[in-house]
């Protein structure tokens, strides 16, 4: 087993000399069941293809509205949870990926036994979800969590002593004498000491609280924490002191974090880069400083405008932005932002469900809807009650009411007695690209679709 002096010399080097996560497309679908047989009817898309690295002593900040995915991510990266698909890979070195896409791009029929075995080897040794025994037991010991709510992911009737000791009696690095000596020694770290080793959470304030779950996710001399919202709860005086000794213990220990939250204002004060989610997916990512300065997706640009505090109700309304976030079980086409989006495009993904959305907030005749017919998501039949409204809509379609990013999209629409035959163009999903050196984004108003426009 690696002492923790080892783990802290290999730690030296400069920030960002090599990576300590690297997601590839990783997915985490929940089923959703129903019916006394609990049938699987469809999934939760709550991380949906999602690819990002986190880089030794950096902090990468994770922003997005309530429900776009940052808790799912974030326990997929940590192994409380496992994905559904791609991979999570530990310390994997610049080489190996490169290695490792060269092999993931080629079909798996066509792989050479080479490739086959380099595969292999590569995911023995850093891909979390095939780690076993010490390369297991060394990803759970230098990967940590610190989540949102300090008071349930306590034990409320353990003593602080026992809470910030467990992991050291787990992992048997401490016993006795030596254990409380270590924990007094965790909670000098953060602040705290010895007067508070024989007391219970209840006893403490929040930020307290706060300061006991840092000093637990410590214990084995972490590499990496995933800080889940960890000061949305608290008064924005302690909140402070918190971000702060969690600056102090990132430049002492040399440690790495994913920093997930709401509020933009703290994400910029922590992050030397940000990844921003919307609905399962990164829509965008750079330097603080580039995102902050030069932001090119139009849903960072709304999270901009909404600065400093993104409320974690999901209902609330983001200024600038129109309706809600779709649902994640059906996730719109193309740019899944383009239902809410100001700059819309025609390329950016029109489908059925808009026309359908757009009879039912501009018009009067989505009543007269019997059913949809769909032959795809871009291609349906729309059954209404009687000719007269299949008409009506028809006319409305074509006589260029519909919104003027959709119409161009409208491939064809015929009416054909008590039915309204659509299509739209087919658009393929949009993909993450550089922007600048180390600034990605997804809006085809900056990528090399703009040439479509
Ligand atoms: N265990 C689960 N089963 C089914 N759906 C889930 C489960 N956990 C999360 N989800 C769904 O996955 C989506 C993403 O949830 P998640 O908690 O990761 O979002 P979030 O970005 O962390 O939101 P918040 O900012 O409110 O914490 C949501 O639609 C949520 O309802
Ligand atoms: S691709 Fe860009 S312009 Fe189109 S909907 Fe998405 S964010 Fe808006
Ligand atoms: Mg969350």
């Amino acid at each position: 087993m690696t002492s923790v002096r080892a783990q802290s010399l290999e730690r030296e080097g400069s920030v960002g000399d090599r990576p300590v996560m690297t997601l590839i497309d990783v997915e985490k679908h929940f089923p959703i069941k129903d019916g006394v047989l609990q049938k699987v009817v469809g999934h939760v898309k709550a991380v949906d293809g999602v690819s990002l690295e986190i880089r030794r002593g950096e902090t990468l900040g994770l922003v997005g509205e309530s429900g776009c995915g940052k808790t799912t991510l974030g326990r997929c990266i940590s192994g409380i949870t496992a994905p559904t698909g791609g991979g999570i890979y530990f310390r994997l070195s610049d080489v190996d990926r490169a290695a490792l896409e060269d092999i993931l791009a080629t079909p798996g029929k066509e792989r050479t036994p080479e490739q086959r075995k380099r595969m292999e080897r590569i995911e023995s040794r850093h891909l979390i979800t095939a780690l076993t025994g010490d390369a297991w037991r060394a990803y759970r010991r230098n990967c940590q969590v610190v989540f949102q709510d300090a008071f349930s992911s306590l034990n409320p009737r353990q003593l602080v002593k026992d809470i910030v000791g467990r992991p050291l009696r787990i992992h048997k690095e401490a016993s006795g004498a030596e254990l409380t000596e270590r924990v007094v020694s965790l909670l000098e770290s953060v602040g705290m000491g010895r007067q508070h080793l024989f007391r219970y959470p209840h006893q403490f304030s929040g930020g307290q609280r706060q300061r006991i779950s840092i000093a637990r996710a410590l214990a084995l001399d972490p590499e990496f924490i995933v800080l889940d919202e960890p000061t949305s709860a608290l008064d924005v005086s302690v909140q402070a002191q918190i971000l702060n000794l969690l600056h102090e213990l990132q430049r002492d220990r040399g440690l790495t974090y994913l920093f997930i939250s709401h509020d933009l204002g703290v994400v910029k004060l922590m992050s030397d880069r940000i990844a921003v989610m919307y609905l399962g997916e990164v829509v965008e990512q750079g330097t603080a400083t580039e995102l902050f300065e030069r932001p090119r997706h139009p849903y960072t640009e709304a999270l901009l405008a909404a600065n400093p505090d993104l409320d974690a109700d999901v209902d609330k309304e983001i200024e600038g932005l129109e309706g809600t976030v779709p649902d994640p079980a059906n996730p719109p086409e193309g740019c899944r932002f383009h239902t809410r989006c100001p700059v819309a495009t025609p390329i950016c993904g029109w489908e059925v469900d808009d026309a359908v959305t757009w009879l039912s907030v501009e018009t009067n005749l989505l009543d007269a809807m019997t059913a949809v017919e769909r032959r795809s998501n871009f291609d349906a039949t729309l059954a209404f009650a009687d000719d007269g409204s299949a008409e009506a809509v028809g006319k409305a379609m074509t006589a260029g009411s519909v919104p003027p990013a959709m119409a161009p999209a409208l491939e064809s629409v015929s009416v054909d007695g008590s039915k309204v035959l659509l299509r739209f163009l087919p658009v393929p999903p949009v993909e993450l690209e550089e922007v600048e050196p180390g600034h990605v984004t997804s809006c085809v108003l900056h990528t090399s679709r703009r040439r479509e426009l």
